[in-house]
């Protein structure tokens, strides 16, 4: 068998395939299908600095190919997280990635001092949140406030960490180099893009928060595409996301340079999705002879 181990900022993953914050809870609902020493990685549900109940339902819309969400990050807090939480999946043999959100730079630095005081492996900074003391646009939206955000968290933990962007951007580029040049360890993306749906009866929009994310299948080409000027604009590892759904899109994301991956929607269909591509990956691997999985990374050959 093909060695599936990839090292990001210094932490040994077994394989590259991590579960995506916010489609495996804290991992409690899906250990009755499989063990979750299995994955590479799990990246918990985004945990705010105080309990949140989340946006009003309806809060998922279908879409060809994909979901539509604006669960408004429902989480027990970091406290709860802390104590309850995080035991639980530091013994479950494999590498946990704390996902945080904050409202303001004082949010994500709190909860970074608490983490680090903690066992977790690595923490992933969502930015995509509202920056409410300045106007309420997302901190990933721009290049200062990302900075801003990953400069404040740098100086407040010694942790591994990964800021993961926001794709409803000009160009992400920019932001993972303004990222990098602040003391990100790795950057991961993409988070989920901006959409809508309407009823055409009530003539309401679906959502009762009228827009919210898309991922799943859908988003996939954009996402390989954001991944693949990432892993060409920094050095620092990239990991990618967006519609993976099969081992065939696992490969592709990394031969478009991530160093590892992460797998979301997918799972809501097939809860053994990470799982089977895992499985898969290692197979092809094999079949063509590669001796370890971190040979495929950015090995794409652009015309
Ligand atoms: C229901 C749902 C909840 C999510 N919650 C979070 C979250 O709390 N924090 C975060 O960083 N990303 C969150 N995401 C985004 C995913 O982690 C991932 O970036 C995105 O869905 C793209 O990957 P996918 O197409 O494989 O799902 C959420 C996605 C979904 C579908």
């Amino acid at each position: 068998m093909a060695d599936m181990r990839v090292n990001i900022a210094g932490v040994e993953f077994k394989n590259p395939v991590i579960t995506a914050s916010g489609t495996f809870g804290y991992g409690r609902e899906y250990e009755h299908f499989f063990p979750l020493s299995k994955l590479g990685g799990i990246s918990t549900k985004g945990t705010t600095a105080e309990k949140r109940n989340g946006n009003l339902a309806p809060r998922i819309a279908e879409t060809p190919s994909g979901i539509l969400n604006s669960v408004g990050l429902q989480n027990p807090g970091i406290d709860k997280f802390i104590k309850v939480e995080l035991p639980n999946l530091k013994s479950k043999g494999t590498v946990i990635i704390a996902n945080i959100a904050g409202f303001s730079v004082d949010e994500y630095v709190k909860i970074c001092e608490k983490l680090d005081a903690t066992n977790v492996d690595m923490i992933e900074i969502n930015i995509s949140c509202p920056n409410v003391k300045h106007g309420g646009a997302a901190f990933g939206t721009s290049c200062q406030s990302a900075a801003e955000v990953t400069k404040a968290v740098r100086a407040a933990t010694k942790k591994p960490i990964i800021i993961k962007l926001s794709p409803n951007v000009t160009d992400i580029t920019e932001i993972a180099k303004a990222v990098e040049a602040e003391g990100a360890d790795a950057v991961s993306l993409i988070n989920t893009l901006l959409g809508m749906r309407i009823d055409i009866n009530s003539r309401r929009p679906i959502l009762k928060n009228n827009v919210g994310g898309l991922s799943g299948a859908a988003v996939f080409p954009v996402a390989l595409r954001m991944v693949w000027q990432t892993a060409n604009a920094v050095k620092i590892p990239v990991i990618g996301m967006g519609g993976i759904s099969t081992w065939e899109d696992g490969i592709e994301m990394m031969l478009a340079g991530a160093s590892a991956i992460q797998v979301g929607a997918a799972l809501f269909k097939n809860p053994f999705a990470a799982v089977e591509i895992i499985d898969g990956m290692n197979a092809y691997l094999d079949r063509k002879g590669i001796k370890s999985v971190n040979e495929i990374v950015k090995k794409v050959q652009p015309w």
